[in-house]
């Protein structure tokens, strides 16, 4: 495979279109990775919460009708949704690698510049130059080669277009009361991201990546979720109580012999703990990095 050099002199095995590239039709271009959550009911009702107002609000302002724009890893696509109001006429994609979540997102959506497909965000089925606006919510923490993503994301930006990223930080997050069980949990996750290539604490790192892959004009803020009254501390509880014992998270926790079923029950009952405790709180830091395609491809 071509390895193309990107401005802080990384290579990336996965950007053939922006050097001179020899085409390798048959080759992989990336290792697409292991998913860590799948996609279990329980999973997807933590998804499916979020909309554009609570987890795209950085974006919003750089939103006008009439903008193109392409949500990859878009899951059950209720954020894209919420996207294509905010640019109708202009065209919405949501792409997912996951074609049973882009089945359920294409059923549930009733938007009618909005369309979903499947697609590996390491190999975007779009022309160059094709969209105005390029955002990922919560995808770039679970891939083992995130610079290779954003070269790709931006390779479909046109000039001038905008990418809005997200990530969330697993090691910053905050919650109280104190629970060693809770703690063990974090662990897990972390050892669980490791062993599929991925970055767990991807919010701290994602300005780097961004600026690695060639963006210019990079704006870093932060924001959060909390999770402490009856109703969210309930959901968010419930949910993870849960993903633990149910999801792809828990299958991988117990095949690569990092955890067994009694640990994951353990760490649901620790979860319905917390839920229930009347003070009980859960923060939750993402990053986010706006950021634009310039003039100049930092591959020629
Ligand atoms: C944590 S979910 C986020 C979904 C949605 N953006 C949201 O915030 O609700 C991550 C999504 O990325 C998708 N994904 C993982 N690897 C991918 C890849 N290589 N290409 C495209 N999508 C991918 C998963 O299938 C999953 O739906």
């Amino acid at each position: 495979m071509e390895k193309a050099s990107l401005p802080d002199g990384t290579s990336s095995a996965h950007t053939a279109h922006m050097a001179d590239a020899r085409p390798e039709p048959e080759a992989p271009r990336t290792p697409t990775g292991q998913y860590t959550h799948g996609h279990h009911p329980s999973v997807l009702r933590s998804h499916e919460w979020r909309t554009a107002e609570n987890s795209a609000g950085y974006l919003l302002g750089r939103l006008a009708p009439g903008l193109e724009l392409l949500d990859v890893g878009c899951g059950p696509g209720t954020i894209t949704a919420d996207l294509g109001r905010r640019v109708a006429p202009g065209r919405v994609v949501g792409v997912d690698s996951a074609a049973e979540v882009v089945a359920r997102a294409a059923e549930s959506s009733d938007v009618a510049n909005v369309s979903f497909q499947h697609g590996d965000v390491y190999a975007l089925p779009f022309d160059d130059d094709s969209f105005d606006v390029v955002h990922a919510h919560q995808v770039l923490q679970h891939l083992p080669d995130p610079v290779a993503a954003l070269v790709e994301m931006r390779r479909v930006l046109r000039v001038g277009g905008v990418l809005g990223a997200r990530e969330g930080d697993f090691g910053g997050f905050m919650w109280a009361p104190a629970d060693p069980v809770l703690d063990r949990w974090m662990e897990l996750y972390h050892q669980v991201t490791a062993r599929n290539g991925a970055e767990a604490d991807a919010g701290r790192h994602l300005l780097r990546w961004v600026r690695t892959a060639g963006f210019i004009q990079p704006v870093m803020t932060s924001s959060t979720w909390t999770f402490a009254d009856p109703e969210t501390r309930s959901w968010w509880g419930g949910l993870w109580a849960e993903r633990v014992q149910f999801s792809a998270l828990a299958e991988q926790a117990v095949d690569y012999g990092l955890s067994d079923p009694d640990e994951l029950a353990e760490i649901a009952r620790a979860f319905c703990r917390w839920a229930e405790d009347p003070d009980a709180t859960f923060v939750i830091p993402h990053g986010e990095v706006l950021a634009t395609k310039g003039e100049a491809d930092p591959g020629a």
